[in-house]
């Protein structure tokens, strides 16, 4: 199968980002030739079963009574022969064919991505309808599945028919088709929408992360304790007579904004905390710390190798800021670039397995076997 890129079609990514994200949702009819499911359905299973791994089981019974199970599970056989579905939060984490369905929507940075979660579900199986306030790109996988995705619509109600299950009443779809292998949907946020399996179904979802001001703000005080900034106290030397006692003037307001403004504007710490902000995952990754630490001579000797290559743990978050100084940000973690190690951070960035040959050529300087033994100490590229 080529899951290199969507069969865009009369499309391009260009116009898909002009004319649909963030805005419609849109089908592609075989947006993937002979797309084969990365992980099978006793994969999946395997995975709910272990305990840093999220996963829930949405069941409805013929009287329309709502369940959801969360995981671990021990036992699925209760669940019987349909009615049910198993979503698995974070495969990508777990699965490097699954991490690898992230390639084709490589025209939207990899920062904005959150994981990939797969469903598996059952004949009449589905978790409702409802919304998401992410965007998401649904890959199908093996069986079919109804999908019907609406227009934003405040009309609709919030439908509470269990306490961990938020669904929507009934809307009017814009897109109402039956998925097969190799369709893949977009659903933009506040879209209603619901899929229905019709036969055994998996489901690949990209979801993406957009977070809230209120978390940009918490964690960004939070960064500020941590570094022991945002210490200095605010001060008014210039302070005119007021003409009461008790009003917080409009200038006063101005000047007590423009002192907390004052930390965001630090560059060089906005920075470091976005870039550790956005690369932090959300889901256990399977980190491989080395038992013994790699230096720069067992380097070199695992590099007098030709066979080895260098993997990077797979569901990482990567990326490289390059404005005033350049930094690599892995998992939450910042590494300061020089322009000796830019061209490695970019291939680590990459995500790519890095043969011996490609990792020599690039650490011909000892700064990017520093670079390099660095991240294969912490575990997130391994040989
Ligand atoms: C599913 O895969 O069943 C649910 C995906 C979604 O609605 O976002
Ligand atoms: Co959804």
């Amino acid at each position: 199968m080529n899951i290199e890129s969507v069969n865009w079609g009369e499309l391009s990514p260009e116009i898909f980002l002009k004319q649909y994200w963030q805005k419609k949702p849109l089908l592609i009819k075989q947006a993937f030739t002979d797309f084969e499911d990365t992980i099978s359905a006793d994969e999946l299973a395997g995975l709910a079963m272990e305990q840093e791994i999220e996963s829930r089981i949405i069941s409805v019974n013929n009287q329309g009574d709502w369940q959801v199970d969360h995981g671990p599970f021990e036992d699925f056989s209760k669940y019987g022969e349909d009615n049910w579905t198993l979503l698995v939060q974070a495969v990508n984490n777990w699965s490097r064919p699954t991490h690898n369905l992230l390639s084709p929507f490589s025209f939207i940075p990899n920062w904005r991505i959150d994981d990939v979660m797969v469903s598996f579900s059952t004949p009449k199986g589905g978790v409702g309808a409802h919304l998401d306030q992410y965007d998401v790109f649904i890959i199908q996988g093996s069986g079919k599945r109804h999908w019907q995705v609406g227009a934003p619509d405040n009309t609709l109600t919030n439908l509470l028919p269990h306490a961990d299950l938020k669904q929507v009443s009934p809307f009017t779809p814009v897109i109402d088709d039956i998925t097969e292998p190799g369709d893949l949907l977009y659903i933009p946020p506040n879209h209603p929408h619901k899929g229905v399996s019709i036969e055994n179904s998996v489901n690949f979802s990209i979801g993406f992360q957009a977070p809230s001001s209120q978390d940009l703000w918490s964690s960004f005080a939070d960064n500020l304790i941590d570094n022991n900034l945002g210490e200095q106290r605010f001060s008014d030397p210039e302070r005119a007579l007021p003409e009461t006692s008790f009003t917080i003037t409009p200038q006063d307001k101005q000047q007590l904004k423009a002192f907390m403004l004052k930390n965001l504007e630090q560059e060089s710490f906005f920075e470091q905390f976005i870039g550790q902000y956005l690369t932090q995952g959300h889901h256990a990754l399977e980190i491989l710390v080395p038992v013994e630490d790699i230096d720069e001579s067992k380097l070199s000797d695992i590099l007098s190798e030709p066979d080895i290559s260098f993997m990077p743990v797979s569901g990482l978050k990567v990326a490289i800021i390059n404005d005033k100084q350049a930094t690599l940000f892995i998992n939450g973690e910042s590494f300061a670039l020089e322009s000796q190690t830019l061209a490695l951070a970019e291939q680590l960035a990459q995500q790519k397995p890095l043969s011996t040959g490609e990792v020599k050529k690039l650490t011909v300087c000892l700064k990017n076997i520093q670079l390099l033994t660095n991240v294969l100490n912490k575990g997130y590229w391994y040989i």
